[in-house]
């Protein structure tokens, strides 16, 4: 069997590519269905794009080298393509944009596309063998107990990262990526909630359910989103942006007041009723159980009336820098990404093929390109598969 491109891959980045190569396509994929991750994303609505997306938004070893597929394919153009599939989506927060109804209709959209295109899909289908030929690739299949050799001029690896490997994740995007010798940057596991060891976990596992806005700090980054304590350690929007950024034997700063509202009320009310006990005028700011954390903390006891302007000025700095190293992350079990991959040095940003392989092309999570939690992920498999399909 011949085609012109063989993906591997039909998740968000194969599925798109599959609609933009040209010539005869077939996308190949070891699950039961196509588009499994996108189908659980943003809690079952999809979270496809984010209105302000720009390369800021991407961690990888060269920030640059998103760039150009971030500007020839922008979220403008797949929120074009949304409605014109007549999909009914809003801004939830930040530019983070959702369907109004189900994931699915973003894997139907993509599939409708790919059809449109003539390309064919194989599921349940493995790659076993991988060769170099003079014209491009001699790949040998296996779907179920039927085996299948194919050849193909063009090969692209969609494959994703190693999250969630109970849905099928695998790493072998990049086993393919050292077998045609590009190099693999060291991965971990991005978006991820952190875990404590016991000394923490005294004070945060009480806490298990409870949310607040928060500001967390790793060196010189912070996002500021909501901060959820868990019987396992910290997770929510604010945790998940900064375990991106964090790396190991180093604390994190938890500001529990971004604003800085509380110093100022806690002043005031100490002038007006300051026989109320400290803890409990904290917790008309605070949820309860960690302003009595934040007062033991910061060792005061008594009414509110009896704290110096030093002892607030203690306690301010209790909640707004509070210290916490972790002992790591939860890993690729729950992360939603997988920071590193394939070498953006060994790839050329504006068709997304390898440097010194003729016809290999790497598109998705698979390239060391993570996006921010809030649809950029997403926006990056869209732009780097629409790059590598036009090339084709
Ligand atoms: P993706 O993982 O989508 O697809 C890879 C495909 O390759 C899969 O179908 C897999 O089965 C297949 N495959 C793997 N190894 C193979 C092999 N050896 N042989 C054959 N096939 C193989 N992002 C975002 O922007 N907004 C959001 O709302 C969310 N929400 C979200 C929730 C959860 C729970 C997770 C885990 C992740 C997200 N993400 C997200 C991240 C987003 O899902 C992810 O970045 C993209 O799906 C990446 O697209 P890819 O096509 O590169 O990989």
């Amino acid at each position: 069997m011949k085609v012109d491109t063989l993906i591997v891959g039909a998740g968000a980045a194969g599925l798109m590519a599959a609609a933009h190569c040209g010539g005869s396509v077939l996308v190949v994929d070891h699950a039961k269905k196509a588009g499994d991750k996108i189908r659980i994303s943003g809690g079952g609505r999809c979270n496809f794009t984010n209105l302000y997306a720009s390369p800021e938004n991407f961690l990888s070893q060269n920030p640059h080298f998103c760039k150009s597929a971030l500007a020839r394919y922008t979220q403008w153009d797949f929120i074009d393509l949304v409605t014109r599939h007549g999909i009914a989506y809003h801004e939830k927060t930040l530019g983070q944009l959702f369907c109004n109804g189900s994931a699915k209709e973003i894997i139907a959209m993509l599939m409708a596309e790919m059809e449109a295109a003539k390309a064919q899909l194989w599921l349940q289908t493995s790659v076993t063998k991988v060769q170099k030929t003079d014209q491009g690739f001699s790949v040998a299949l296996q779907k179920g107990d039927q085996a299948t050799d194919l050849t193909c001029t063009n090969l692209i690896i969609a494959t994703g990262g190693k999250s969630i490997p109970k849905m099928g994740a695998t790493g072998w995007g990049y086993d393919i990526a050292a077998q045609f010798g590009l190099e693999v940057v060291e991965t971990r596991a991005g978006l991820v909630p952190l875990t404590f060891g016991p000394d923490v976990m005294a004070d945060v596992a009480p806490m298990s359910g409870l949310s607040l806005n928060a500001s967390v700090q790793t060196r010189d980054t912070q996002f500021e989103e909501g901060l959820l304590c868990t019987h396992r350690g910290l997770s929510g929007p604010s945790i998940l942006q900064i375990s991106s950024y964090w790396t190991p034997s180093t604390p994190i700063s938890v500001n529990l007041d971004p604003k800085g509202y509380i110093l100022p009320a806690l002043r005031e009310t100490r002038q007006k009723t300051g026989k109320r006990a400290v803890h409990n005028v904290l917790a008309d700011h605070l949820p309860t159980k960690l302003a009595q954390m934040m007062v033991d903390k910061a060792g005061l006891a008594g009414n509110l009336a009896d704290q110096s302007d030093s002892h607030l000025a203690r306690l301010e700095d209790c909640y707004r820098k509070w210290m916490l190293t972790p002992s790591g992350t939860e890993g690729y079990r729950t992360a939603e990404v997988t920071l590193g991959g394939v070498s953006t040095a060994d790839l050329n940003s504006q068709t997304m093929q390898a440097k010194d392989v003729n016809g290999l092309y790497f598109i998705g999570e698979v390239v060391d390109v993570t996006g921010w939690l809030g649809g950029f992920n997403f926006q990056w498999a869209w732009s780097s598969a629409v790059a590598a399909g036009r090339a084709i």
